[in-house]
């Protein structure tokens, strides 16, 4: 669905008169599973968006209309999310949230639609999260910044979608910089932009067009047994408050104290926080075999001590490792699914996309899809 369709959309259903909020989806260079320990994350917000048009309606109603799956709602403040469809407790968590915070917002017409695939891990609910926060922190002159705006898209998730997720989808939703990477230290917020020019190189998404079901039971479930870690570790280092505290010489240390499960998962995030920092030095130098080598590193990682990965994403990773000009890959978001991100030599793209396309249809009978993606501007207002 295009800005064009969904202006149109709202115009033949409710009038001519509406705002238009366009949010970003994201994609991560390395740091997975480390935002919710408080670590660093290396994202940027790309060029696909939802579209979401908007106009205050006079009434206490949220009439929302999603217009990719040709589905309404209409909903008060007093909503139960049990009633909703899965997709609206997005917006509705949004404004579940500001409400909370005191904030009185009035009713409204919406549409929405977008060019996000969805369970590819490229963060379209965070992207419809930002449009809403974005949207009715302006229709309600709340004046909440940008950064407010992504925690109340992360609270939304917790509170109303039942994902106890970190805080980079929204945020880099909500901040991106076009050409930049962000470098977020998910404890305080702190942030610097890293130039991304692609020099001769290309970010390249691989859509395995698997979700699995358990996917979001299974993301809680790490978050708990990190949670499990930081309980045991705090005994033996009374200063350690997350697993951004811990050093892989603490692990080493505390090993016996540790359940086998949970020691590889804290062993994992305290690698990839490294990995993080490593990748932003490499970058500082315009050197993309480092970056590449740490983000094989991080696929590792995820596969075996964190194993979030699935046969599809490792088959494309494994794949993508015999392709000349390929500097790196992995998966990429919280995993079972969605894409791997590969960095190759632009002039290998083509070369890329035949062998990986065989290989996976081989394999599993169907083509995977590809996404050249390109980093953009976070949410704005375009009216
Ligand atoms: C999902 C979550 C993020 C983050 C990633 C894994 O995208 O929404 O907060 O935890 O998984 O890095």
């Amino acid at each position: 669905m295009t800005e064009t369709n969904v202006r149109q959309l709202f115009q033949s259903k409710f009038g001519r008169e509406f705002h238009l909020f366009r949010a970003p989806g994201r994609i991560n260079l390395i740091g997975e599973h480390t935002d919710y320990n408080l670590g660093y994350v290396l994202p940027a917000a790309i060029n696909k968006y939802i579209y979401l048009a908007i106009q205050p309606n006079e009434t206490a109603k949220f009439h929302i209309q999603a217009a990719d799956l040709k589905e309404d709602v209409s909903f008060d403040t007093s909503f139960h999310k049990d009633t909703l469809p899965a997709w609206a407790r997005y917006p509705a968590g949004v404004i579940r949230e500001l409400s909370n915070q005191g904030y009185h917002l009035k009713g409204f017409n919406a549409v929405f639609g977008g060019d996000i695939p969805t369970g590819a891990g490229l963060s379209s609910s965070a992207a419809l999260e930002s449009a809403f926060a974005l949207a009715l922190n302006y229709m309600n002159n709340l004046e909440l910044t940008r950064i407010e705006l992504a925690r109340i898209g992360q609270q939304a998730e917790h509170h109303t979608v039942g994902v106890r997720c970190g805080i980079m989808d929204q945020f880099a939703s909500a901040c991106g910089k076009a050409n930049q990477l962000i470098r977020l230290d998910c404890r305080d917020l702190s942030h610097t932009y890293f130039p991304f020019e692609n020099m001769n190189h290309t970010l390249l998404l691989v859509n395995t067009g698997v979700r699995h079901a358990l996917a979001e039971s299974a993301y809680n479930e790490r978050r708990g047994q990190c949670e499990e870690g930081v309980r045991v570790l705090t005994e033996r280092f009374p200063g350690v408050e997350s697993l951004r505290d811990v050093s892989r010489e603490m692990l080493r240390i505390a090993k016996k104290d540790l359940d086998p499960l949970v020691l590889k998962r804290c062993e994992f995030v305290a690698e990839e926080n490294e990995r993080v920092i490593r990748t932003c030095e490499a970058l500082e130098k315009g050197d993309m075999d480092k970056t590449g080598e740490l983000m094989w590193d991080s696929h590792q990682g995820l596969r075996h001590k964190y194993e979030v990965s699935c046969r599809e994403l490792d088959l494309l990773v494994e794949t993508a490792k015999t392709i000349s000009g390929v500097k790196g890959a992995r998966m990429m978001g919280g995993g079972f699914g969605g894409c791997t991100i590969n960095l190759l030599e632009t002039r290998c793209v083509d070369l890329f996309k035949k062998v990986t396309s065989e290989k996976f249809h081989n394999q599993f009978q169907r083509h995977p899809e590809f996404y050249e993606v390109t980093i953009a501007d976070g949410a704005t207002h375009n009216d």
